[in-house]
């Protein structure tokens, strides 16, 4: 085999293809065929062979400003020059405020504090951990168990792992967190190829929140800390919760005293039309994690947001002048990434984008859904701007898939897939016309494939 490394990697060391061991990635196929970004500007990216590509999943659902914005270039470079880091242990810088409270002002009112981590996983520990502290605080230490979902994704540490409802994410991985119990999840072969969220007459949405009430049945409610659920699930290919769902949740954790958490890493930021999915949705959770498009994936961050309750609560159980929260991140609130997390909100207001998202919405589904026919394609979904188009498999579950996003890398679109389930995300900057050409994209590349 050509040592591709040698125009690919020029300047380096013969075999650095193979030195970098890559994430959720087949390595072995990949460095056998690499498919390298050298630049990406707007929704357009450019691959190492000079191919131009469309990025029809805003990388990882991170840029719905798209790629190479000016403003955060220059936000991350003038404060790198002028304080280029500072620990937030016992110290600050200015940003990490400014961004605290600009974030809060996206929230709905019970939402007055914000905690920064680096990364969608480790909002999820840090949410799991406020939980825990909060019930200590209140004196109701026993409550050890936690809610997730099946199919659920959050992150890769060791806590979101636990919560994951993926099977190949956490088969290899025996030793996780204990005490935690599965709620169904809400995809239902009779709603296929639904727009938006299905079954308006609510029945299927409290038939799958009331496995809740078993599980209370089963454990005692005062056992449970907080259920976990993405308001959609994002990541297992774009489940959209049926009418009368996430409300039912609502209603069953506050019966309960448990706390509700809304992983809206990939909703959160404008996905769903609204600035998060707990507008979207009309409920309220008690904590939201997010990340991602909170710097529009310029610069890694996350964050937790909480309500006030919660917060108030853990720092007054403890003594004055004692660290109320043991938990932080060297780089939690990096001061590089609250200037591109500024800049990045700065944005997103000043140009409309989330109204421009729910605009383009209905654009963007009635295209994606245009798709419905093709003979491979088992189920649509969308939502805002998101929408998963499923293939049947082909042989072992998503050998299909992994076809399916080579050719479309090479056909010129860029799109995230899961199994074999391809999920569109596309920048609110895009216009018509470049949603046109991914969706064309798509069927093409099907249609070459299937003849
Ligand atoms: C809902 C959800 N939670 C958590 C994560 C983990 O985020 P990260 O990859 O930044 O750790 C993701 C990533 O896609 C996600 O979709």
């Amino acid at each position: 085999m050509d040592d591709p490394t040698s125009d690919l990697l020029p300047g380096t060391m013969p075999n650095a293809l193979d030195a970098y061991w890559m994430p959720f990635t087949p390595n072995r196929a990949f460095k056998a065929a690499p498919r390298l970004i050298v630049k990406s500007d707007g929704i357009r990216l450019t691959s190492h062979k000079g191919t131009e590509l469309l990025d029809g999943s805003s990388a990882l659902f991170c840029s719905p400003l798209g790629h190479g914005r000016p403003e955060i270039a220059e936000a991350v470079r003038a404060q790198l020059l002028e304080n280029d880091y500072t620990t937030s242990f016992s110290m600050g810088h200015p940003g990490s405020f400014a961004l605290a409270e600009a974030v809060c002002r996206l929230l709905p009112e019970p939402f007055t504090q914000v905690f920064f981590t680096n990364s969608g996983s480790e909002s999820i520990d840090t949410a799991l951990k406020i939980a825990m502290a909060y019930h200590r605080a209140r004196g109701e230490g026993q409550r050890v168990r936690f809610v997730s979902r099946e199919r659920a994704y959050h992150g890769v540490n060791i806590g979101g792992v636990s919560l994951a409802g993926m099977v190949r994410n956490r088969e290899t991985f025996p030793v996780t967190m204990p005490n935690v119990v599965m709620l169904r999840h809400t995809w239902h072969e009779d709603h296929r190829f639904t727009r938006g969220q299905p079954d308006p007459s609510g029945a299927l949405g409290r038939a799958l929140a009331s496995d809740l009430e078993r599980i209370i049945a089963t454990y005692g409610g005062g056992t449970i800390a907080a259920v976990f659920v993405e308001p959609v699930a994002g990541s297992t290919g774009c489940l959209v919760p049926p009418v009368g769902y996430l409300e039912t949740l609502r209603e069953i954790c506050t019966a309960h005293g448990i706390l509700l958490v809304f992983d809206e890493v990939i909703t959160g930021f404008g996905r769903l039309g609204a600035a998060f999915g707990t507008q979207k949705f009309g409920v309220t959770p008690d904590i939201i994690t997010m990340a991602k498009a909170l710097t529009n994936g310029a610069i890694p961050m996350g964050a937790v947001a909480v309500t006030s309750e919660i917060h108030d609560t853990i720092v007054n159980a403890a003594p004055e002048g004692a660290i109320e929260f043991f938990h932080g991140y060297t780089y939690s609130a990096h001061p590089a990434a609250c200037a591109a997390g500024l800049a990045t909100l700065k944005l997103y207001e000043s140009e409309g984008l989330f109204e421009r998202a729910r605009d383009l919405s209905s654009y963007f589904l009635d295209r994606l859904y245009s798709l419905q026919g093709h003979p491979w394609i088992k189920d649509i979904r969308g939502i805002g701007m998101m929408g998963a188009v499923e293939l049947y498999p082909d042989g072992a579950p998503g050998a299909r898939g992994t076809q399916m996003q080579d050719a479309l890398f090479w056909n010129g679109l860029h799109v995230k897939f899961t199994g074999d389930t391809g999920i569109l995300a596309p920048a609110f900057i895009a216009s018509e016309d470049d949603l046109d050409q991914m969706i064309d994209c798509f069927g093409a590349t099907l249609d070459k494939f299937q003849s």
